[in-house]
């Protein structure tokens, strides 16, 4: 296809604003999808991105459109994750696109994530076209949020289309739109081969496919093309597109996008964001790269039935050969076995790997509380990473420690504004700006990542009743009074249940944390100190008193069978204790003592 008639583009929308719907509207009026696949959401094909409702892998999909004007144009449509943790997913669709379509609901207005992703995408040099979506609701509001678009975003908006994705009312238009307010993409397909790598993942039949935008020159099955980034070499199988189902063709051409195979072992050789060019005939320089994506977000995994690691095992190593970003090595530890400590981007994609290990694998797992990585600068001049708080050295050994800070965005109605200042504020916030937009206020604060990843997304959802939006950037490490917090059961150290705390915090996350063990672990025969501390300094401390008598006392007289019963049930427990010098701690309670709120 000639370039004047590609159009290669990107759909922004925050989650529920109608991407999907609107995508799914675009591929049908360009043909070929029965009502059958029309029920299915085609963009978003994994299970559990459905039912949470967010798009994880960026797909991508190429439709022809017969225009009005008689030609046929191809359009190539790059699925875009809504949410934060996904922002470099984000990043390198937005690179291989020269534009992008911006879903608003109408209804409801512009959010956070929509703020963070237009950034992008100007940053980008993109056209952007505004597109109000669910103007069929009555409680649309489209002047309102077109001057709200002009407000906060700066975008002009005048011309934004008024569409429903739902009844298909102006879709039409926004063809339209993409073929006339969209450049075509540049390029010389004469050129050496000079392609993009964004993104790649295994495939049961194929093996790695790898999806590409072509920037010049052309790509062939048969031909030998490497990867800039570390020199490798590989012969192309296959080359083809999805529409949405992978089609071979012949050739990738500049200004194109599709996938290619080449009979590559493991997605953790293809590098995203690489450029991709001819061994022969090399491009002289590649592209720009991506900021790699390196996990921030650290927890430790464990079976709940230890039993069960060897399975876990295998699943963190499945999970891995799609998921780059997701990082594991082995763990032990005395309260919790055999286990794993993972890397994520954030909570979100921690929640997802999670919970694709315990639906799809059938691992019933103990997460440890999520804890960000923190620079230690030692007094021997030597930088460290720690990612597990219990491997923090003695503090003697420390010069000073440097946590990450980000700056989070955060859209609300006026009526919750007071709320979310007290939130941030007693997260050690800082704010920078506090601007209103119609009865909306925007705030700006930074924030300790640390602060954030206990359970942020949650105080502030229920704090506005799920009202507020929220996203965030990285704005670097600083030094913090930061210290390790250790629990102690019966005098022991709980290895699973120490923590990284700002100095300010610590005794109030101490107290509850005992507080907390204290319901959770059950009477023994003797008194059991919970205590939290710092180093050798008790800050808080609960006692579980001694049992009084033995259980079964309590059925009175002679029920033999509600006796055993009980005994019975006693030995269940047991097998789900752990022990702790002379104490049993069950299971389940490290699961809520880790549930931090
Ligand atoms: P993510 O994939 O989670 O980012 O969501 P999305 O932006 O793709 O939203 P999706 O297309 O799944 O739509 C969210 C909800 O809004 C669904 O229940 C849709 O049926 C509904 N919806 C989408 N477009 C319209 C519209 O034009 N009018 C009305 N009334 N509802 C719509």
């Amino acid at each position: 296809t000639p370039l004047e008639r590609i159009r290669n583009f990107s759909i922004i929308a925050h989650i529920d604003h109608g991407k999907s719907t609107l995508a799914d509207r675009l591929i049908q009026m360009c043909g070929g999808l029965t009502e059958r696949e029309m029920r299915e959401q085609v963009l978003d094909s994994m299970d559990l991105e459905r039912e949470r409702g967010i798009t994880i892998k960026a797909q991508t999909v190429r439709l022809e459109y017969a225009a009005p004007d008689g030609q046929t144009y191809q359009i190539n449509l790059m699925d875009t994750p809504g949410h934060v943790d996904f922002s470099y997913e984000v990043s390198r669709s937005l690179k291989a696109c020269e534009g992008a379509l911006l879903v608003v609901d109408a209804s409801q207005g512009v959010e956070a994530q929509t703020l963070a992703n237009v950034y992008q995408a100007l940053d980008n040099d993109l056209e952007i076209i505004p597109v109000l979506n669910k103007i069929d609701l009555p409680a649309a509001e489209p002047e309102r949020v077109r001057a709200q678009i002009e407000d906060v975003i700066g975008l002009e908006a005048h011309d934004a289309l008024e569409i429903s994705a739902k009844t298909g009312l102006g879709v039409s238009d926004v063809l339209d739109a993409i073929i006339h307010r969209l450049p075509p993409p540049e390029g010389d397909d004469q050129a050496p081969l000079k392609a993009l790598l964004v993104d790649s993942w295994y495939d049961t039949y194929l093996g790695v496919v790898v999806l590409l935008r072509v920037f010049d020159g052309r790509i062939k099955k048969g031909q030998r093309i490497r990867f800039m980034s570390n020199g490798a070499v590989y012969t192309v199988d296959r080359v083809g597109i999805f529409r949405p189902g992978k089609q071979t063709v012949d050739e990738l051409a500049a200004g194109e996008i599709g996938f290619l195979t080449a009979s590559i072992k493991e997605v953790a050789e293809t590098n995203v964001g690489d450029t991709i060019t001819d061994d022969k005939r090399p491009c002289d320089k590649p592209l720009t790269g991506y900021k790699e994506s390196q996990p921030v977000v650290f927890c430790g995994l464990f079976p709940v039935d230890s039993s069960q690691f060897e399975q876990l095992r295998e699943a963190v190593g499945r999970l891995r050969l799609n998921d780059a970003s997701f990082q594991f090595e082995m763990e032990n530890s005395a309260a919790l076995g055999f286990g794993f400590r993972c890397g994520f981007l954030g909570l979100l994609h921690l929640e997802i790997i999670r919970e694709r290990i315990e639906r799809e694998f059938g691992i019933e797992l103990i997460t440890t509380a999520p804890s960000v990585v923190y620079h230690l600068y030692m007094t021997n001049g030597e930088m460290r990473e720690l990612h597990n708080p219990a491997d923090m050295p003695d503090p003697v050994h420390v010069d000073h420690v440097e946590e990450p800070w980000i700056e989070a965005t955060i859209l609300v109605p006026d009526d919750y504004l007071g709320a979310v200042l007290k939130l941030c504020e007693d997260r050690r916030g800082r704010q920078k700006t506090l601007t209103y937009a119609g009865n909306r206020a925007m705030v700006v604060y930074e924030l300790p990542l640390n602060e954030v990843v206990f359970d942020f997304y949650d105080r502030l959802k229920s704090v506005t009743r799920g009202y507020a939006s929220f996203d965030y950037n990285w704005i670097g490490y600083e030094t913090g009074e930061l210290v390790k917090m250790s629990i102690l059961v019966n005098e022991e150290p709980v290895d699973a249940l120490a923590m990284i705390v700002h100095r300010s915090r610590a005794e109030l996350r101490g107290r509850a944390m005992c507080e907390k063990l204290k319901e959770l672990i059950p009477r023994h025969m003797f008194k059991i100190p919970v205590q939290a501390a710092i180093g050798g300094r008790v800050i808080a401390r609960e006692t579980i008193a001694a049992m009084r008598k033995d259980v079964t006392a309590k059925c009175y007289g002679g029920d033999v069978t509600r006796k055993r019963k009980l005994l019975e049930k006693q030995k269940a427990g047991k097998k789900k204790m752990r022990q702790f010098g002379k104490v049993e701690i069950p299971q389940d309670a490290f699961i809520a003592a880790l549930k931090m709120d």
